[in-house]
C-alpha cells in the first residue's frame, strides 16, 4: 500500500475547507478534526495538539469573518492572527509545511490596477488588520505558503456573498448588487486544485494571490451567474461608495495572480470558473429533483 503524506486540515467544514478536503484526500492522508475536537482559539493548546499529531503538511482554512470580527475583535484576532502564529511555530517545530489563507481585505482598494503581492497593505476593517497580522505570523515560518483569496464561490457549503446573492435570485427576490465593487472571484474548486498542485510541485514558499483570472464588478458576476442559471436578471443595482458600509470595505481589489501564473499554477478566468460552478449546481439540482420524484419523502434542500 502507498504511504500518503499526512496532512492536518483545520476548518474543513467551511466553504474553502470542504473543497480542500475533497481534493486533497486524493493525494494525502487527511486528518480533518472538527472544531469540537481542535479549537484554534486556544493558541498554546493548538500548538501542542499540532505538535502531537506532527503532520507533514498543515492547512489552515479556519476563518472568523468581517462582521464577526467587528462585533468580537478579541475572537477575530485569536482566530485570524494568533492561531496562524501558533501554527507557524508548530510547523517550524515539526518540520511541516504550512498553508494559510488571507484576503483582499488587507488592501484599501484605492489602487487603479490589480494588487500585486508586494503592494502595501492598508486594511480598512478590524478583520483586515487581523488577517494582515495572520499573514505575517504565518510567514514567520520559512516553510509557509500564504494565499490571498477573494470572494469565494461554489463548493458544497455555498454561503459567500456571490452564492448568497444567487440564492436570493433563485428565491425570486431582488438582491442589492454593487455596481462599482471590482473584484477577482475565486472558485473554491479551482483554489483547491491549485493547492494540491502547489503541494506536489513545491514552488518557493511565501505570499501568493490565488484567485481566478480577470476582474469584474459584482454586478457583472451576478449577471453572468443569472444568465448561466437561466434566472431573471432582476437586481437592485447600487453603488458601494454611497452605501456607507460598516465596517468600510475596499472598493477595487482585483488581485494580480502573475506570481502563481509564472509558475504554471495560474487559475482559469472567472467566467470559465463560474460556468463550471453553475453547471455543477444545475447537475446537483437535477439529481435532487430526480431523487425527490422517485422518493416523495426525500427532503428538498435549499439550492
Ligand atoms: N469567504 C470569502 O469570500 C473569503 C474571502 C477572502 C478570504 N477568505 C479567507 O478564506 C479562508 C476560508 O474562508 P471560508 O469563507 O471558507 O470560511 P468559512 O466558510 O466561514 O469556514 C470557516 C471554518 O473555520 C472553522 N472555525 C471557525 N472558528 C474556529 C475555531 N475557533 N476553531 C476551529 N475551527 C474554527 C469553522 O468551523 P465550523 O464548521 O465549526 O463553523 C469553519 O469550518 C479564510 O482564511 C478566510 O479569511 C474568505
Amino acid at each position: 500500500m502507498t504511504h500518503l503524506p499526512s496532512l492536518l486540515l483545520l476548518g474543513a467544514g467551511g466553504q474553502l475547507g470542504r473543497a480542500l478536503h475533497e481534493r486533497l484526500a486524493h493525494a494525502f492522508a487527511v486528518d480533518a478534526p472538527p472544531r469540537a475536537e481542535l479549537d484554534v482559539l486556544d493558541a498554546p493548546a493548538l500548538e501542542r495538539a499540532v505538535l502531537a499529531k506532527s503532520p507533514a503538511i498543515l492547512v489552515n482554512a479556519t476563518a472568523f469573518g468581517v462582521q464577526e470580527t467587528e462585533r468580537d475583535p478579541h475572537t477575530g484576532f485569536r482566530v485570524n492572527a494568533l492561531a496562524p502564529l501558533a501554527l507557524a511555530r508548530a510547523a517550524e517545530a515539526a518540520g511541516a509545511l504550512l498553508v494559510h489563507f488571507s484576503t483582499d481585505f488587507v488592501f484599501d482598494g484605492t489602487l487603479n490596477r490589480p494588487y500585486r503581492e508586494d503592494d502595501l497593505p492598508a486594511p480598512l476593517s478590524l478583520y483586515g488588520h487581523a488577517k494582515l497580522a495572520g499573514e505575517l505570523a504565518a510567514l514567520s515560518s520559512p516553510r509557509a505558503y500564504v494565499f490571498r483569496v477573494e470572494s469565494l464561490f461554489g463548493g458544497g457549503r455555498a454561503h459567500g456573498s456571490i452564492d448568497g446573492l444567487v440564492a436570493k435570485l433563485r428565491r425570486g427576490e431582488t438582491p442589492r448588487v454593487f455596481t462599482d465593487r471590482v473584484l477577482t472571484p475565486t472558485y473554491v474548486v479551482d483554489a483547491a486544485e491549485a493547492i494540491a498542485r502547489v503541494l506536489t510541485l513545491r514552488p518557493p514558499p511565501g505570499l501568493y494571490h490565488l484567485t481566478n483570472a480577470g476582474e469584474a464588478t459584482f454586478l457583472e458576476v451576478l449577471e453572468e451567474a443569472a444568465r448561466l442559471l437561466a434566472l431573471p436578471q432582476r437586481f437592485e443595482a447600487v453603488s458601494q461608495s454611497s452605501a456607507n458600509l460598516a465596517p468600510p470595505r475596499p472598493l477595487r481589489t482585483p488581485l494580480n495572480g502573475d506570481r502563481l501564473a509564472s509558475l504554471g499554477l495560474g487559475l482559469p478566468h472567472w467566467r470559465d470558473a463560474l460556468a463550471r460552478s453553475c453547471a455543477s449546481a444545475l447537475e446537483y439540482e437535477r439529481k435532487r429533483n430526480m431523487m425527490a420524484s422517485c422518493h416523495p419523502s426525500f427532503p428538498p434542500s435549499p439550492p
